[in-house]
């Protein structure tokens, strides 16, 4: 698709699939012509700084960075590695363990919901609350997009519910969490709402968990493909932060994002009309070999390595930090514990039916 229709027009859902790096880069740098706002009222975390434009957007990011600074991520390393220690030690005389159920789904939930100060009794409700955010629509029958526009819905009254009463109970009684960081946060003398805090807490849950959960599953996925990685990355921890980048862009845990045109535009050569939806394929801007030499193959030390797969201008991943301290801390344990990692013989493995995620939906490590 990137050599032969780049730029290319789906009558179907008048929508254009943009593959190119450089195309794809030039729309996300500019929100003025492609807008992030959602036209009709969509399901869960559009309503979040992710569906907004400036200067809204730019306001709220503010406030909400305030409150998840790169430093107050990295203060979380050693409560990481010790929720590592005990994920490890769940799998203990296992002869085969699902990776996905024993490490990369469980870390980045209970991270998240400690972040935000959520009571570990309720880690279940979370766990279940962000799959249910992540399930993808079954089929393009007006039935199915029914039946996932109510889910979403349900999930969404639940999730309110439940962050509502959090909001008001930092409110009266303050604790070290982000969702009291959130309730006293101010930018000019203005604070966030209600509403707000729970937009943002929902946002993390849905934009920080199954993510951060592919990434891990993709790199230990790599690292069966290719097992030379193993023993490489033992004896060269110092490799480990580029194998991490280089996860990022060959196996993107987001593949797409969707922009709207605010005005008729060219992209590439072709016209694209005020209103029409531009889906940016980060998947493939980061496969572009005009971008990256042997795009098709993984290098382990790549440089430079200017991926895409946290987005690009205003609403570059405001979580890449945390995931990228996750992967770090999590991957190097994983290496020291499982030796000699590898598929179960005849183990197909399944991809998660999303067209926008990337992951699988198992994966069994012997
Ligand atoms: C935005 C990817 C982890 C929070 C984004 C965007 C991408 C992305 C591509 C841009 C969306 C757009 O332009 O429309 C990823 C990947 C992750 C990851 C690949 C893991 C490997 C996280 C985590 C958190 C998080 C752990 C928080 C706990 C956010 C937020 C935004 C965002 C709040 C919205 C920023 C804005 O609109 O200004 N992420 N993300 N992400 N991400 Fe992540």
């Amino acid at each position: 698709m990137r050599k032969e229709s780049p730029v290319s027009f789906d009558a179907k859902r008048n929508s254009w699939d943009l593959f190119r790096y450089d195309d794809i880069l030039a729309v996300l740098k500019d929100p003025a012509a492609f807008s992030s706002v959602r036209p009709q009222q969509g399901p869960v975390l559009l309503g979040s700084i992710l569906g907004m434009d400036p200067p809204k957007h730019h306001q709220m990011r503010n406030i909400v960075s305030k409150a998840f600074t790169p430093r107050s991520i990295a203060e979380l390393e050693p409560r990481i590695t010790e929720i590592m220690g005990e994920l490890i030690a769940q799998t203990e005389g296992k002869t085969e363990i699902d990776l996905l159920q024993s490490i990369s789904i469980p870390l980045p939930v209970i991270v998240i919901a400690e972040l935000l100060g959520v009571p570990a009794a309720d880690r279940q409700l979370f766990k279940d609350w962000s799959d249910r955010i992540a399930e993808s629509v079954e089929d393009d029958s007006e039935a199915a997009i029914q039946k996932f526009l109510a889910d979403k819905e349900k999930v969404r009254r639940e999730l309110d519910d439940y962050f509502m009463k959090v909001t008001l109970e930092r409110r009266k009684q303050p604790e070290d969490d982000l969702i009291t960081k959130l309730v006293q946060a101010e930018v000019d003398g203005e604070k966030l709402t209600d509403e707000e805090i729970m937009e943002f807490c929902i946002l993390l849950l849905g934009a920080g968990n199954e993510t951060t959960t592919n990434l891990i599953t993709n790199a230990v996925r790599i690292f069966m493909e290719e097992p030379s990685l193993q023993e490489k990355l033992r004896q060269q921890p110092e490799l480990m932060k580029g194998a991490i980048e280089e996860v990022l862009r060959y196996y993107s845990p987001i593949l797409a994002m969707n922009r709207y045109a605010t005005k008729d535009v060219e992209i590439g050569g072709k016209q694209v009309k005020k209103g029409d939806l531009v889906v940016t394929w980060i998947g493939s801007a980061n496969r572009d070999e005009e971008k990256f030499p042997d795009a098709d193959r993984f290098i382990v030390d790549r440089t430079p390595n200017a991926h895409l797969a946290f987005g690009q201008g205003i609403h570059f991943c405001l979580g890449a930090p945390l995931a990228r301290l996750e992967a770090l801390i999590a991957l190097p344990l994983i290496l020291a514990h499982f030796h000699d990692m590898r598929l179960p013989e005849g183990t197909k493995l399944e991809a998660i039916p999303s067209t926008f995620v990337y992951g699988v939906k198992e994966l069994p490590v012997q």
